[in-house]
């Protein structure tokens, strides 16, 4: 880090730089040949195409030599001509040949960035709540958006083009040494410079190219939560201390760039510099030698000269590239080697269509080691029967929920549904049987309509519609100027928080899940709005078991049963009355609510 980034105070969380392995490691270049392996074929063409573009470009400077030496001299005009067509088909060739390789190396790369994200979305999906609760959302987002296309362009580009240079390595000293062996010896001596150069800059540019990565991740992470947190900034008049945040972070990443660039750069006029010294050493050796060397020759000696420090170049420049490859690679790896810690067990077998029993039997629970949540719960639900789960704040409520729809698994016990293991049906099978409606409820960007429908693929309008009606959110809905066709943005910023609750009940009756849970769904709405979607919430739960989760008691009154949880456990069972007769918790709790 350099000494101005430390002196800048602490300021956020994402100002943490990601800890990840502190050397090079070959193991992720060679892990990603996965994704090289499968698109050989496109690889070996580009690879082919280039060789043709280097060959015919190295031949142009011998047949210069040759119309120089042989054909001016002997006045021969037909082998200047023929030479000189020669070298026109050559730079037709050169132009064809570069942009086929073009082509190729855009669709490979292209191809491979899609398979990455793929390959990542498809696992971040299985990720446990953890995984994204623990980091930056930002951090994620640049690993698969900005880290992947690096790595693509390299896996196109870049690995063509290393074969291709070292290549060029052995190519380009063989058209020397068949022009003018002395003058070729001065040439390879330049290899020198350059691995001093390499040796000494290493360890450097990995450290420079890794801190900057660090940093552009940083400021990814706070301008995802800026943005996503902008009404709360506005509403707290916290825009001058977190733009004076975002500057901070954007100088750091400014200078952490300058650092990783300024010593990259230093590489390419440095062998320029040296190629340059080497063409006056071969002038000067051309003339000042015991014979003076044919005209023709010095001239092809000194573009050779020029042309062999190019793939030097190139591949100092392709190195500092594989730096912030392998840096990347780490990252992506990182996250697709997060294990799913929830996932189908072996020979897990699909949950026929449910009717809605549900059975705990001394469940254990804990998030982390040591720390029980919930100690041998245990309870059972008839299909249809509506339960309500009250207590205090953080007393297991939504963790027991969670758990039946496998969020999370139970340390001990047993949990069933319709008298199978949770444990032993496909998760998919499990979870696409429950609706589940929480209090800050998810719209998508798009219209009404497809935020419905997203309960149930490929449902009708009709069907949506219907839905709508059933929980009364219909006469919201076409109040609006559009209807169902009104486009609500991402999070239904347009909306107010009881719509958004109704279009999720919509969309949840859709689904036609064989289990309801609702915590706090209802939490959002006045009084009023609540006693008018109450009719639609009856018919969302008729003929269904339904896990209600609500501080307002007034709105779980009429359950089947009521558990009161406390203290790790189901301090108390019953319905309404009974548990106002028991004089107990729930009785407190309510008499509460009353005054
Ligand atoms: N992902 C998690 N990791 C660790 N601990 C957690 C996690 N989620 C919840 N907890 C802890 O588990 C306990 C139960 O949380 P839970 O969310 O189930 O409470 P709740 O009864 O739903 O509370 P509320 O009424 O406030 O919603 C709390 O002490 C909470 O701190
Ligand atoms: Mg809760």
């Amino acid at each position: 880090m350099s000494t101005k980034t430390s002196e800048l105070p602490r300021r956020n969380k994402y100002d943490v730089d990601e800890i990840l392995e502190s050397e090079f490691s070959i193991e992720h270049l060679k892990r990603s040949g996965v994704y090289i392996r499968r698109h050989a074929k496109s690889l070996i063409a580009a690879f082919i195409t280039s060789l043709i573009s280097i060959l015919a470009a190295l031949a142009i400077p011998y047949l210069l030599m040759l119309i120089t030496d042989e054909f001016i001299p002997a006045k021969d005009i037909r082998g200047i001509i023929i030479t000189g067509l020669i070298g026109a088909l050559l730079t037709v060739v050169i132009m064809v040949t570069s942009q086929i390789k073009g082509k190729i190396c855009i669709k490979t790369g292209q191809t491979i960035v899609s398979e990455i994200r793929k390959d990542l979305f498809e696992h971040l999906q299985t990720l446990p709540f953890d995984y994204f609760d623990s980091r930056p959302h930002g951090k994620i987002m640049v690993r698969v958006v900005n880290y992947v296309n690096t790595i693509a362009d390299f896996f196109a580009n870049g690995i063509v083009n290393i074969v291709i240079e070292l290549l060029s390595l052995v190519i380009i000293p063989f058209f020397m040494f068949a022009t003018d062996v002395k003058l070729s010896v001065i040439i390879l001596t330049g290899f020198i410079p350059f691995f001093v150069y390499i040796i000494f800059t290493k360890k450097a540019i990995r450290r420079r190219a890794r801190i900057h990565s660090n940093k552009n991740s940083n400021i990814n992470a706070y301008y995802q939560e800026s943005i996503n947190g902008m009404r709360i900034t506005q509403s707290f008049s916290r825009e001058d201390t977190n733009l004076q945040i975002a500057e901070n972070m954007a100088t750091d990443c400014k200078n952490s760039l300058i650092n990783a660039r300024y010593l990259q750069h230093t590489m390419s006029p440095l062998f320029k510099l040296v190629s340059a010294l080497m063409t006056c050493l071969i002038y000067y050796f051309a003339i000042g030698g015991t014979s003076l060397l044919p005209v023709g020759v010095i001239l092809a000696m000194a573009t050779y000269c020029k042309r062999f420090w190019q793939p030097l170049i190139n591949l100092g420049n392709l190195y500092n590239q594989i730096q912030d490859v392998a840096a990347y690679l780490e990252r992506i790896f990182e996250i697709l080697d997060t294990p799913s810690l929830i996932h189908d067990e072996e020979g897990a077998i699909k949950l026929p269509p449910i009717t809605g029993n549900v059975e705990f039997c001394d469940v254990c629970f804990e998030y982390e080691e040591d720390c029980p949540i919930l100690e041998n719960v245990s309870f059972s639900v008839n299909a249809g029967q509506s339960i309500a789960l009250v207590g205090p704040t953080g007393a297991g409520k939504t963790t027991i929920v969670n758990l039946l729809s496998r969020f999370y698994d139970i340390k001990s016990g047993k949990i069933t549904v319709d008298g199978y293991n949770i444990h032993d049906v496909t998760l998919r099978s499990l979870r696409s049987q429950m609706g589940v409606m929480l209090q800050d409820t998810f719209i998508f960007a798009g219209t009404i309509m497809d935020n419905i429908k997203y309960g149930k693929l490929g449902a009708t309008d009709e069907e949506a519609i219907a839905a709508a009606k059933t929980v009364c959110a219909h006469d919201f809905i076409i109040s609006l100027p559009k209807g169902y066709d009104t486009v609500v943005s991402e999070r239904g910023a347009s909306l107010s928080a009881g719509q958004r609750q109704l279009i999720s009940f919509a969309r949840t009756l859709l689904s036609d899940p064989g289990i309801l849970i609702l915590d706090e769904a209802t939490s959002a709405m006045d009084t009023r709005t609540e006693l008018l979607v109450q009719k639609g919430l009856n018919n969302l739960l008729k003929g269904r078991t339904s896990f209600i989760i609500a501080h307002r008691l007034s709105t779980i009154k009429n359950c089947d049963r009521i558990m009161y949880i406390a203290d790790k456990s189901i301090l108390e069972s019953g319905t309404h009355e009974e548990l106002l007769k028991a004089h107990g918790a729930y009785y407190k709790l309510y008499t509460a609510q009353l005054d």
